[in-house]
């Protein structure tokens, strides 16, 4: 009988420390340790995010294996995320990983950040019927440092057919939350208090931008611009009109994104499109895509499970476990990348 390949997946490229264990594509235990010290600081203060990976990391390993209810040494290699992101948590993954890959006596898998957001779609869920995007696929990637548009050919071939040209579109809802006077990450509390808003009272204007690129920055400075004046001539405008904000903010970056992904498709006359990143567990994105593709019989699209949208490790493990297959292993000698770099 074929063995069944177990590999651990760890992830520490920004500020969750997160160890998966996963068994032939199946989930066995997928453990994230959020750091909250950030929220008081507004974003990520990377010197603490990388103390506090070095702290969790050995608790978040042992936590996995013991929840996945197997021996260390029955896994197979050991994935890590060699980059993007913020440098010193990645160092801080990478010596980790390279340790208890020597420890083990295991091969090591290095994995790039986008790449695993996106292959999160082929891991296997029991019970239901697993349907996988077929390639080649468009992958939209939103998330806290990246915006792109990627054509996915195979598993390890893919090409970045748009990125936004200045700030993500999950760093942009991080920073309007703050001034809305949310926490951060603020993605989520958009969300949330957009629940009973009118989407259609504030019309803040779309960007124009060239090909399969997108730009965040004037959008952002435009609806800051925008709540500081109110906010002058009113002091209650925010507490006021708050979830009417967050809708109307929520709908116009959902309306940007569609409109990037519609022009892709039809340059590329692909229309399977896979969403991934932690924005992407936005429902209200989630529901403009949804419904566009009910409306475009051509469109096929897929939804990140929610468990897999934001940082985690199993979408490390599963990278992990395709590069097995293919026997793309790395040598000890791998040094971490904070900038993208070309899959
Ligand atoms: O993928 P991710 O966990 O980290 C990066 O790779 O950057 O994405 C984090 C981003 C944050 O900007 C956060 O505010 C956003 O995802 N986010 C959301 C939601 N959940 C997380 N944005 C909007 N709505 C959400 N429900
Ligand atoms: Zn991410």
């Amino acid at each position: 009988m074929k063995k069944k390949l177990i590999i651990i997946g760890i992830e520490s490229s920004c500020d969750e420390t997160a160890v998966s264990i996963i068994k032939n594509r199946y989930v066995l235990s997928n453990i994230i340790i959020h750091q909250e010290i950030h929220k008081k600081y507004g974003g990520v203060v990377p010197e603490l995010a990388s103390r506090l990976h070095d702290k969790n990391l050995p608790i978040a390993v042992r936590k996995a294996i013991h929840t996945a209810k197997i021996n260390q040494n029955e896994i197979d290699a050991v994935s890590f995320t060699l980059g993007p992101g913020l440098i010193g948590s990645l160092l801080v993954g990478t010596s980790f990983a390279k340790s208890l890959s020597m420890g083990l006596g295991k091969p090591l898998l290095t994995v790039n950040h986008i790449q695993a957001h996106i292959l999160t779609h082929f891991i296997k869920n029991a019970n239901i019927n697993n349907n996988y995007p077929k390639f080649p696929f468009l992958s939209l990637v939103i998330s806290g440092g990246h915006t792109q548009i990627i054509k996915v050919n195979d598993f390890f071939q893919m090409k970045i057919l748009g990125s936004t040209l200045d700030d993500s579109v999950g760093e942009v809802l991080d920073k309007i939350a703050i001034k809305l006077g949310f926490y951060y990450p603020g993605g989520p509390m958009i969300e949330f208090f957009s629940k009973n808003g009118n989407c259609k009272k504030f019309g803040f204007s779309k960007p124009y931008v060239k090909k399969l690129n997108f730009s965040f920055s004037g959008f952002k400075n435009h609806v800051l611009q925008f709540i500081k004046k109110k906010s002058k001539d009113n002091p209650c405008f925010i507490k006021e009109n708050l979830s009417d904000l967050c809708a109307s903010i929520q709908k116009i970056v959902a309306e940007i994104l569609l409109e990037k992904v519609q022009k892709a498709t039809i340059n590329t006359d692909i229309f399977r499109i896979v969403l991934a990143g932690g924005v992407s567990s936005n429902n209200e994105i989630r529901k403009t895509f949804i419904s566009f593709a009910e409306k475009n019989k051509k469109w096929e699209i897929f939804i990140p499970k929610n468990q897999y949208t934001t940082d985690n490790g199993a979408m490390v493990a599963i990278t992990g476990l395709l590069k097995y297959k293919k026997k793309l292993f790395d040598s000890i000698h791998v040094t971490p990348y904070s900038k993208f770099k070309i899959f």
